[in-house]
């Protein structure tokens, strides 16, 4: 069955690394993260956010993720999965994710001013741990679009903030703002320029005030220039795209960083796999066709993900 996140972060925190969050949409998108991890042998976490639920159906990704685990044991493997609901934006969505046999969910009331966030998830927090299920809390708001709440500007965690929020939350775990946002264009550069680093002294402030506490990194995604190129190559208009240095995710991870979420890398491959194919197979029109090479590519990024973040061969 599924895991909660309790067991994996202890691991990751004294193991110096961070269990990948990968958000699944599809079947194709579940397979490569699963075949993936199962081959690296990692602990993984899969995610389901609002926007896949309403695109594919709650209640079938909901049943696809037993299918998944029982593929993963049926190859011999016994890694760790847990399943998330990414950025769960109410109490009720919360609530029926864990009824629903969610093993992490996330409350995100980043946006809310503080004391109304502090309110919403450790109302979250006290149904979710009756019934063996983690959370996580956000502090910080990410620039760009999360979850329809759309910020200009990044408003970085406030580490004042952190100890009083964990401790009057309960939460498990908690996404902070050090510069990341969502999506292909996290930072806005001209093509050459190197994109500003992330906000490793708040990173370090976190931890100093909560020691041994498993902090989450979103919107964590390189942007692999070798995909955004494929596309552009077959067509696609990715211009200005900029992610997060792998030397910087590599770095992070050592720190009490443990659970990086990764969704906008994998729509790149995949994306970039389906163009080409097209573009050199026009007489095909089985989806099997480029599908499978898309789920086959995005496979190997995702194992490179784990090498990335350290957790192959952790599970
Ligand atoms: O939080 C952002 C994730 O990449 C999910 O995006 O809401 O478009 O599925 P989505
Ligand atoms: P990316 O857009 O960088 O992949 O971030 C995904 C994320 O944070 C999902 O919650
Ligand atoms: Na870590
Ligand atoms: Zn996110």
């Amino acid at each position: 069955g599924l895991v909660n996140s309790r067991e994996m972060f202890g691991k990751a925190m004294k193991g110096g690394y961070a269990v990948p969050a990968y958000n699944f949409n599809n079947m194709e998108q579940l397979q490569a993260i699963i075949n993936a991890c199962v081959e690296c042998n990692s602990p993984v976490i899969l995610q389901i956010s609002k926007g896949a639920r309403q695109y594919a159906n709650q209640t079938l990704l909901r049943y696809m993720v037993p299918g998944a685990v029982a593929m993963a044991r049926e190859a011999g493997s016994n890694i760790p999965i847990a399943l998330n609901l990414d950025h769960g934006d109410s109490y009720e969505l919360a609530k029926s994710c864990v009824d629903f046999g969610f093993s992490n969910v996330m409350i995100d009331g980043s946006s809310l001013p503080y004391d109304e966030n502090v309110d919403l998830t450790k109302k979250v927090v006290e149904y979710a741990h009756a019934h063996n299920v983690t959370v996580e809390g956000e502090l910080g708001v990410l620039a760009g679009i999360e979850e329809h709440v759309s910020s200009e500007v990044t408003h970085y965690t406030r580490p004042e903030e952190v100890e009083d929020f964990v401790t009057k939350t309960g939460v498990d775990s908690l996404a902070i703002s050090i510069g990341t946002s969502h999506g292909a264009y996290k930072f806005k550069v001209k093509p050459g320029e190197s994109v500003p680093p992330l906000r490793f002294d708040i990173l370090e402030e976190v931890e100093r005030r909560l020691p041994g506490f498993p902090i989450v990194l979103h919107g964590a995604s390189s942007v692999l220039p070798k995909y955004v190129d494929i596309i552009n190559q077959f067509g696609g208009q990715l211009e200005n795209t900029a992610g997060v240095p792998e030397e910087q995710i590599k770095k992070a991870v050592k720190s009490a960083v443990c659970k990086v979420n990764i969704d906008s890398d994998g729509r790149l491959v995949m994306t970039a796999m389906i163009r080409k194919y097209m573009s050199e197979h026009p007489k095909e029109f089985d989806p099997r066709k480029y599908l499978g090479p898309a789920r086959d590519e995005l496979t190997k990024m995702y194992i490179a993900k784990c090498e990335l973040l350290g957790s192959d061969g952790k599970a």
